[in-house]
């Protein structure tokens, strides 16, 4: 079962578009991203301790080079793999969400 999400070019090309994802097990924040490869979404939350990766209530802070970088003690995530390259958290990597575009929408593929 899928769920539509937002529109494709609802998502920042320098930031992330902040949601919240109602279901069954309760409410969770998730993040889009507009990458080189496409769309990739995560669950919003720090794998170091936990924290949300907003620095403002919907802005995130992408490096010059697209990267994400955590606003509490900046792990450095490279977002097409969800990977901490640098930081607290190196090795670890972003909880990855499976989404699809189509005619213009992105949809949540996962189900809670
Ligand atoms: S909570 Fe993200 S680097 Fe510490």
């Amino acid at each position: 079962m899928s769920r539509k999400l937002c529109r494709l070019v609802d998502v920042p090309p320098d930031s992330g578009l902040g949601l919240r994802i109602e279901g069954p097990g309760g409410s969770r924040h998730i993040v889009l991203f507009k990458t080189p490869a496409g769309i990739r979404a995560y669950q919003d939350v720090c794998p170091h301790q936990g924290r949300g990766l907003a620095f403002a209530p919907g802005e995130y802070l992408l490096d010059d080079r697209g990267n994400l970088i955590c606003p509490h003690h900046g792990a450095s995530f490279d977002l097409t793999s969800g990977a901490c390259f640098s930081g607290p958290c190196e090795g670890d990597r972003l909880s990855a969400i499976e989404t699809r575009i189509e005619k213009g929408w992105v949809y949540l593929e996962a189900s809670d």
